[in-house]
């Protein structure tokens, strides 16, 4: 079964003279258990794909399912519960609490979540950071902080781990380990990732590449040998 059916999907911001089409009539199945990447250019519309995905955002027009069930339908109390009970979410900007340590700060979303502490241990060792729990933010490097976040983001065990370009603000070394990481996740707890890149290279890492450009789908590949990130040079 598929994890994403997208059906006719149109984004729109904006209106009249100001009006911008960031996605034009997208058809789209991501299937479940897959790493797949979202490839394109600046502007293809790669965030907004991600935010609606992620029923962060409303189309213009146009469906999504997850599975069986229409998101796109949702009320903005059915949004909040949906993200909160299927999706984990990685940005470029870590956004931690800088007055928590890397445990209360995995601890703090998965208490929402109604999980224990045992749970924040857990997703911050799959992460290799179970050294470094104790610290505070200002503390770690910017891919141990990275680490963080996808350690929260995947501490409730998420069906869907949503990436927008998780090693945009990262050197190579430290992108690599953080794209082990997610390889990690998606290994560990079985969970579909999406990840969002500009970077071809780092595309070689995914089972699925889906190319956007000015807000269509220019391709979808099939990566029959996906490369580990170690193999991945940029
Ligand atoms: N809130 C918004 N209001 C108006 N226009 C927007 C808004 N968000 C995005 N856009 C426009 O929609 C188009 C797609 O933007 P989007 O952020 O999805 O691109 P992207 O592929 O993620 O680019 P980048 O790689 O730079 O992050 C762009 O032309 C952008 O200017
Ligand atoms: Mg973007």
């Amino acid at each position: 079964m598929n994890l994403f059916t997208i059906t006719d999907l149109t984004k729109e911001y904006g209106e009249g003279g100001a009006k911008v089409t960031a996605l034009n009539q997208i058809n789209l199945t991501i299937p479940e258990g897959k790493f797949a990447v979202i490839l394109g250019a600046s502007g293809s519309g790669k965030s907004t794909l991600l935010n609606m995905l992620g029923c962060m955002d409303k189309p213009t027009s146009g469906i999504i399912n997850f599975f069986d069930t229409d998101i796109t339908a949702f009320s903005k109390h059915k949004m909040t519960r949906f993200r909160s009970e299927n999706i984990g979410f990685v940005f470029q900007s870590y956004n931690l609490l800088p007055d928590l340590t890397a445990l209360e700060n995995v601890e703090f979303s998965t208490e929402l979540a109604g999980l224990s502490r045992k749970d924040a241990e857990n997703a911050l060792s799959i992460v290799g950071l179970s050294e470094r729990m104790n610290h505070y933010p200002a503390e770690l490097s910017g891919g141990e902080q990275q680490r963080v976040s996808i350690a929260r983001a995947i501490a409730k065990n998420p069906k869907v781990l949503l990436c927008d370009e998780p090693t945009g603000a990262l050197d190579f070394n430290t992108g690599i380990i953080v794209l082990e990481a997610l390889k990690k996740v998606h290994h560990r707890q079985k969970s579909s990732v999406l990840l969002i890149t500009h970077n071809q290279e780092i595309a070689k890492i995914a089972d699925i590449v889906i190319t956007l450009r000015n807000g269509g789908v220019q391709r979808i590949n099939e990566n029959p040998a996906p490369l580990s990130p170690s193999e991945v040079v940029w």
